[in-house]
Formats: C-alpha cells, sequence, structure tokens
C-alpha cells in the first residue's frame, strides 16, 4: 500500500476527486466505458461533492460512466431515507448525467429465495464489463471495507453477510437507535474490491486512527479484511492527519 497523508479531507478528497474525473476522461478518448466501485458513508461525501462541481463547471460527463456500488443494508427498501440507494442518488448521481441503466447498488429488496442468485448476478455483472477500473472505499472501525466484516474471506464475491455489532453502533444514530438497524446487508466481497484495477481507500479522523495502523502496518489477517489490500499492487491510502496518528 501506498498512503498519502493530507492536511485536510477537503484537500484529499479533491485530489481523488480530480483522480476519477481525470480517468472518466481517459475512457471518453478511447470511446470507452469507465467502470467505478462507489461507497457512500460520510468518508466519500466530499469527494462526491467535488466531482459534482467539475460536472457543473467543467463540463465532465458521465456518459461513459458505469457505477457499482459496494453494498445497501438488507433488507431495506431504495426509497427509505437509510438506504444507500437514496444517499447515492442524493449526493451524486441526482446531480450529474449518468444514465440510470448504468447504476448498480445492491438491490435491498429482492426476495430471500432470489438472493443468493442475485448477488452471483451482480459479480458476473461487473466481470463481464471487463472489471472495475477504480473502486473508491472508505473503512469502518472493525476493518471492514465494504460490507466485509471480520472473519470474511480474501477471495470472497458478492453476498449476504450478517453486520458486527460495532458497525450497527456506529449506524444507529442515522437509524434513531440501534434496534433500526438491519442486521445483515449485501455486499461486495474481499475478492471483488481486490480484483479492482485501482483501489483508493479514504480515512478520515481520529476515530479511525486505530484501525488504519492495524490495516496498514498490522499483519494480514481475516480478523482485519482491510489487511488484504496490502497484498494488492494499485492501492492508496488518502488519509487526514488526525488518521494518521497512530501511523509509525
Ligand atoms: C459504505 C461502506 C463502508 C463504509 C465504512 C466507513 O458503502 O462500504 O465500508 O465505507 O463503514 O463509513 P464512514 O465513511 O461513514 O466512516
Amino acid at each position: 500500500i501506498h498512503n498519502v497523508i493530507f492536511n485536510s479531507s477537503t484537500e484529499g478528497s479533491l485530489t481523488v476527486a480530480r483522480e476519477i474525473a481525470d480517468l472518466i476522461k481517459d475512457k471518453q478518448k478511447s470511446n470507452a466505458n469507465c467502470i467505478l466501485g462507489l461507497a457512500t458513508g460520510s468518508s466519500p461525501i466530499k469527494v462526491y461533492e467535488e466531482l459534482i462541481r467539475i460536472h457543473k463547471e467543467e463540463s465532465l460527463s458521465f456518459a461513459n460512466v458505469i457505477t457499482f456500488n459496494l453494498d445497501e443494508y438488507y433488507p431495506m427498501d431504495k426509497n427509505n431515507i437509510q438506504s444507500y440507494y437514496y444517499f447515492m442518488h442524493e449526493h451524486l448521481f441526482n446531480h450529474v448525467d449518468i444514465l440510470p441503466e448504468n447504476i448498480n447498488i445492491p438491490n435491498g429488496s429482492v426476495s430471500s429465495e432470489d438472493l443468493y442468485e442475485y448477488c452471483i448476478d451482480y459479480e458476473m455483472k461487473i466481470k463481464a464489463l471487463g472489471g472495475l477500473d477504480f473502486e473508491l472505499l472508505g473503512i469502518g472501525r472493525t476493518g471492514h471495507i465494504g460490507f466485509n466484516e471480520p472473519g470474511s474471506h480474501f477471495n470472497s464475491g458478492t453476498r449476504n453477510i450478517t453486520l458486527d455489532h460495532i458497525t450497527r453502533v456506529d449506524a444507529a444514530p442515522a437509524f434513531l437507535g440501534i434496534d433500526n438497524v438491519p442486521r445483515k446487508a449485501i455486499t461486495m466481497g474481499v475478492g471483488t474490491v481486490r480484483s479492482a484495477k485501482r483501489i483508493v481507500l479514504l480515512g478520515w479522523g481520529i476515530s479511525k486512527a486505530n484501525i488504519l495502523k492495524k490495516t496498514i502496518e498490522g499483519e494480514i489477517t481475516s480478523h482485519v479484511p482491510a489487511t488484504y489490500l496490502q497484498e494488492h499492487n494499485n492501492t492508496t491510502f488518502v488519509l487526514d492527519k488526525g488518521a494518521s496518528t497512530e501511523l509509525t
């Protein structure tokens, strides 16, 4: 892994947004699609804000962009304001010219009988397009990437998982209490993420400092799934000062 430490999360976010915008433009030159893996949560919000600004002020088009979100709660109705479907439309998709049919977000309301096949199809759809050109990640306090909680296999694919208690505690404010936080989710696997040609993980603030030390400097272990990124050849951790305080 390669780390870059910025003075602020804003500076880091602008740099990452610029990399994504440049990739989209590069692909346009060769008439190719740009396949992006996207995250929700607080970490990528400023990256999406900046991409919207670049779309509006520098007329960057998203017409060649195909997106795959990492995860969605299960069960979850897409119209629910806590859904990642809602989040992505609110923070990015409603403000750019991406084609609706090019947006892929795990469907939190697929029936339990269809779930297994749904997850395989999600995985196959990414593969059929030639894989993810770029994967944007945040990191949870459990060391999860996507919702790959401790115990996840390094070759795992898209699947239904049980959320860690710590992850549910962290989500409780958004759901007005832990009892309302779903116990499960659909997530791309560690293997899905690792197959991306380029990975950027965002880490902001002191609350992420401890898990980032384990992730970057610790041994590779399923107890901290993000440590699997140590073996990826094109991953950058973009951190602010707070998030980097425990690194040696
Ligand atoms: C969200 C996701 C999660 C978050 C992580 C950090 O799609 O995949 O892994 O990136 O839980 O969340 P924030 O950014 O809210 O601290």
